[in-house]
């Protein structure tokens, strides 16, 4: 029987990646700045499974280009936003994505953000490192407490509540706003009330985005959110970048609308609008939200699950569309 034809849209962890190529005969495109799409296009033809990244967007076009054999398209990342999981199930191809193994890391990612947007800890190290003569002074870099302040979630999913969690160490009150309300023993567990987000807005000192990115949530932080937040809030996105309109947010950081901002996600990721890598308030990182060894080891290793579980005809742990398994 001939081995599975697998391709991975980037390189992955060695120990997914010896897994996978035990069984398949495995492709992996090694360009750090991921495949063109024209590429993808020629690249994906014949294959039986794909892993892809977020970078990608699965369609109709890429399915069609990869041919009748294609079973799964595991998607190697918590958020699906680049998956059109309907075209998928119209095609009879099964997508899965990677929940739970990431959720606390991504959490550790949203404090730090937190507390380096709070405390200034991004500016300080520029201060430093650009050699500033400086001297203690009671005046000196001030910044915002964050134990016992207010946390306002937004979206209480795992992640959302795995935040929650860390909030509760820091003796905050937490808040949180979601389309529905969560079973009493989640809210216990996790301190959380559940508020409309207006009043979060008005409410919360933190602010830490954990949507879905939808045609509903786009924007769904713009001038008028940032306008009804107190002067010295924080607002955290670890989530997708287009929930947050990025120039506006700009706007609010450089007026003093609000205190500070921690981003790992931008909206027109890689780019990021020019005017918040100019403020001082503003935390950037480069979409690390899940990227630790032990996490990205378990991100590949479930993506391979998905494969292995789609080639073998049973149904994979974390399938997106069951109505397109069969077996
Ligand atoms: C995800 O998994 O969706 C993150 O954004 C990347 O790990």
């Amino acid at each position: 029987m001939s081995r599975p034809n697998v391709l991975v849209t980037r390189p992955i962890m060695d120990g997914p990646l010896g897994r996978l190529q035990e069984r398949c005969d495995v492709t992996v495109h090694e360009n750090d700045f991921g495949i063109p799409r024209d590429e993808l296009l020629q690249v994906v033809a014949g294959r039986d499974a794909l892993i892809t990244m977020l970078t990608e967007k699965v369609d109709a076009e890429l399915l069609a280009a990869a041919g009748p054999q294609l079973t799964i398209v595991a998607n190697h990342a918590v958020g699906f936003d680049n998956v059109d999981v309907a075209a998928c199930t119209a095609a009879g191809v099964l997508a899965t994505n990677t929940p739970d193994v990431l959720t606390e890391t991504t959490a550790d990612t949203a404090f730090a953000l937190l507390l380096a947007a709070a405390r200034r800890v991004g500016e300080g190290e520029r201060f430093l490192r650009a050699g500033t003569p400086w001297i203690w002074g009671p005046l000196m870099m001030l910044g915002q407490d964050v134990h016992h302040k207010t946390m306002g979630i937004v979206g209480f999913g795992r992640i959302g509540q795995a935040v929650a969690r860390r909030a509760n160490g820091f003796g905050m009150t937490v808040l949180y706003s979601d389309a529905v309300q969560l079973p009493p023993e989640v809210e216990a567990e996790t301190g959380a009330r559940r508020v409309e987000l207006d009043d979060l807005l008005t409410q919360a000192d933190f602010i830490s985005i954990h949507t879905n990115l939808t045609p509903e949530t786009r924007h769904l932080f713009s001038t008028e959110q940032f306008r009804r937040m107190k002067p010295s809030a924080v607002l955290v996105n670890t989530s997708r970048g287009p929930v947050v309109d990025e120039a506006a947010l700009a706007d609010a950081l450089e007026t003093g609308e609000i205190f500070g901002a921690g981003l790992d996600v931008f909206e027109k990721e890689p780019e990021v609008t020019a005017k918040l890598l100019g403020l001082e308030n503003a935390v950037v990182i480069p979409h690390l939200g899940s990227a630790t060894v032990d996490t990205r080891d378990a991100m590949g290793h479930l993506a391979v699950d998905n494969v292995f579980a789609a080639l073998d005809g049973t149904r994979p742990p974390t399938l997106l569309n069951p109505d397109a398994f069969t077996g």
